[in-house]
């Protein structure tokens, strides 16, 4: 494969090694022999320590494949957790999130005894509503501080949430909420995007109008900006819980099962329906707690930032339930990294002191790209810890993020997993590892990693092939919501045993250290977003025009990957630039601008194979500027130069 050997080679010649300075190495909570721990022991110690169970587990673990169940017969429930223990071990002064509005002068610091106010009144009203242990709630927030709330106020009461990314359309979140017969929906008047104002509710009006099983919907005011509200449905937070109690006492945490179910969070996976990745509660705090603590070297006076959002996976696991749990201090900001000026992030570094730094590679290189003047402008000397996720980070930008942004004397910790392990899983340990750019470096204590070829043999040092998890841990997926059949071909088809098949390529050098090679399915990763090939086809052949399509992933700086679509028109029509306009609008409507193609080819045939089969390799071939390789299986040989001739031409025309 054309694709893969390039990487290899790049990767090789990377040999720059960090070792850990030695005076964090000294204080760090992850000392070597950490590696030396055994499994069982390691998860059955950290369960016992970083989480307060209300009746003790009795068995660490069942593996039955593929089905894990993990700290059997504990009860605990989260908001607990990650609110009132520390509440109540005299911590209610620390500031649980220090939250920075996207207007410059929008700010509040929200201690722990605020946070369990808020919570708590916010779980009655919820009850108040009708919701009880058990009703699914979706929550379709900004980065406001109601969204940690509510989805602690869900786990107070043990009622399963799954949140929608502020950036998703109404028909995806109507599909999500329509899969997990959700009957209550929480949102926001408009949230705010570099300045100018989204509105949630209307978005929240068009996909309650595709999901009739939503009864009640809750709007919280941010703007204050008036929006249409329907009768009997549609409540403002601020009045149904003004006359709801605030006292902790008046709504007790509701002891749950290690294994009820926490949340649902949806993916793209290989076909067009995203899937429900279930998540459960015991094994999924004890996992993203314990990896928080011991990868970000968290400390009593850490002033922690995670720089996604909670509408992912990362802003789920590290930003809400894994800092809350260890009683950290974190960032949460609303707004874009270049607003209203490209310091921003630094600006706030600076003013609240940030000692740990957790963004996505696309993040850097835009950082990388605005130049280093602005973070030059800040104090950035609090920091110690600086960490990656989402994409494999190429070494450039991971030299730049830690010379620029660390000073040069900070540890990079570049962490991979995905929103089925619910944790991380390969990374360094700061105060252990000897850090290379651009490798993830190791399996987390507890976890078992290889690199298989095709066959299910274990590919020795320095050969590529592809990542698999060799054995459970914690917070891993619990299967995909209502699709048992689909979780077991996803996952657990490829390999027999219960070998977990992640969709990513890898290598293993001889020091034992993972280098991540991308997807090797049909999924893209833009910006360090998973976005299905299939469902953007989907919502590209949705629009009455189009006859056919076909969508791939190129190489972008700056994205990561950049979607190009190849579109045939029906009846013969040619495209025009106000079709393409219209094509990428309609797939922002289906799914969210961030599945929208940078590039849309029209073509009048797609190239298939004589079975009718699209050859996507050759698509990507074009997409990527490369020699076409064997063209003999199509059908239609010509059709391929013809569409080569015309992404030329609308490269031309772009440049
Ligand atoms: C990719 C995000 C290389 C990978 C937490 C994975 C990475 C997918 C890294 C999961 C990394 C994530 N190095 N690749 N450090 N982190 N990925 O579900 O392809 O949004 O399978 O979870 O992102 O994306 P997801």
């Amino acid at each position: 494969m054309t694709t893969e050997s390039t990487n290899i080679d790049a990767l090789l010649r990377e040999e720059r090694t960090y070792p850990p300075p030695p005076d964090f190495a000294r204080e760090a909570n992850a000392q070597p022999d950490i590696y030396r721990r055994d499994p069982d022991e390691f998860w059955e110690t950290e369960g016992r320590e970083r989480v307060t169970w209300f009746t003790p587990f009795e068995q660490l673990k069942q593996w039955d494949p593929p089905y894990a169940k993990w700290y059997l017969g504990g009860k605990l429930n989260v908001c607990y957790n990650c609110v009132d223990r520390h509440v109540e071990a005299g911590n209610g002064d620390k500031i649980a999130y220090h939250w920075e509005g996207e207007p410059a002068d929008t700010r509040r610091d929200i201690s722990y005894a605020d946070l369990q106010r808020e919570v708590t009144r916010f779980a009655n009203t919820l009850r108040k509503l009708g919701v009880q242990r058990g009703t699914p709630v979706a929550i379709y927030l900004g980065m406001i501080p109601q969204l940690p709330i509510a989805m602690l106020a869900c786990t107070r009461i043990g009622a399963p949430h799954t949140v929608v990314f502020g950036g998703f359309s109404a028909e995806s979140l109507a599909a999500r909420m329509n899969d997990m017969k959700c009957q209550i929906l929480i949102t926001q008047d408009e949230a705010l995007r570099r300045g100018r104002p989204v509105s949630l509710k209307s978005i929240s009006d068009e996909a309650m109008a595709a999901a009739s099983g939503v009864e009640t919907c809750v709007v919280v005011r941010r703007t204050g900006t008036e929006v249409a509200m329907t009768d009997g449905r549609d409540v403002f937070y601020d009045e149904a819980a003004a006359d709801q109690s605030d006292d902790p006492a008046s709504c007790p945490c509701e002891p749950m099962d290690a294994e009820d179910l926490l949340f649902l969070m949806y993916t793209s996976g290989t076909t067009a329906t995203p899937k429900g990745i279930v998540h459960t509660t015991g094994g999924y705090l004890v996992g993203t707690s314990t990896t928080h603590h011991y990868i970000f070297d968290i400390k009593p006076d850490t002033v922690y930032w995670c720089a996604a959002d909670i509408g992912w996976i990362t802003g789920h696991s590290y930003i809400v339930y894994g800092p809350l749990c260890n009683g950290v201090t974190s960032v949460l900001y609303e707004g874009t990294p270049d607003f209203p000026d490209k310091d921003r992030w630094w600006d706030i570094v600076q003013r609240y002191g940030v000692t740990v730094l957790y963004t996505a590679p696309t993040a850097i290189r835009s950082h990388m790209k605005w130049g280093p003047e602005y973070a030059q402008r800040h104090d950035l000397s609090t920091l110690r810890v600086l960490g990656t996720v989402g994409e494999p980070i190429n070494p450039e930008a991971w030299i730049w993020y830690r010379d620029h942004i660390g000073g040069g004397r900070i540890p990079v910790v570049d962490t991979w997993w995905q929103t089925e392990t619910g944790q991380i899983l390969i990374t360094p340990l700061p105060g252990v590892t000897t850090l290379k750019p651009g490798s993830a470096t190791k399996p987390f204590p507890g976890v078992e990693a290889a690199v298989y070829d095709e066959q299910g043999n274990e590919v020795g040092p320095g050969g590529g092939g592809y990542l698999v998890l060799t054995a459970p841990y914690p917070a891993m997926l619990r299967g995909i919501f209502n699709d048992p059949q689909r979780y077991q071909e996803t996952y657990w088809s490829k390999y027999p045993g219960g070998v977990y098949f992640v969709g990513d390529g890898a290598r293993i050098d001889d020091d034992g250290d993972f280098w991540l090679l991308g997807r090797v399915d049909d999924v893209m990763n833009v910006s360090g977003h998973r976005i299905s090939t299939i469902e953007v086809e989907s919502a590209l052949v949705d629009h009455q025009d189009v006859a056919e399509a076909a969508v791939c992933g190129r190489a972008d700086a700056q994205t990561g990957q950049a979607i190009v679509a190849y579109v045939s028109l029906k009846g013969g029509q040619e495209g025009t630039p106000d079709k393409l306009a219209e094509l990428r609008d309609h797939v922002g409507r289906k799914i969210g601008k961030i599945a929208a193609p940078a590039n849309i080819v029209f073509t009048p045939d797609l190239p298939k194979t004589r079975s009718g089969k699209i050859m996507r390799r050759l698509l990507r071939d074009v997409a990527e500027n490369r020699s076409l390789g064997d063209t003999t299986t199509l059908a239609d040989p010509d059709v391929v130069n013809e569409i080569k001739d015309r992404a030329t031409a609308e490269a031309a025309k772009e440049e």
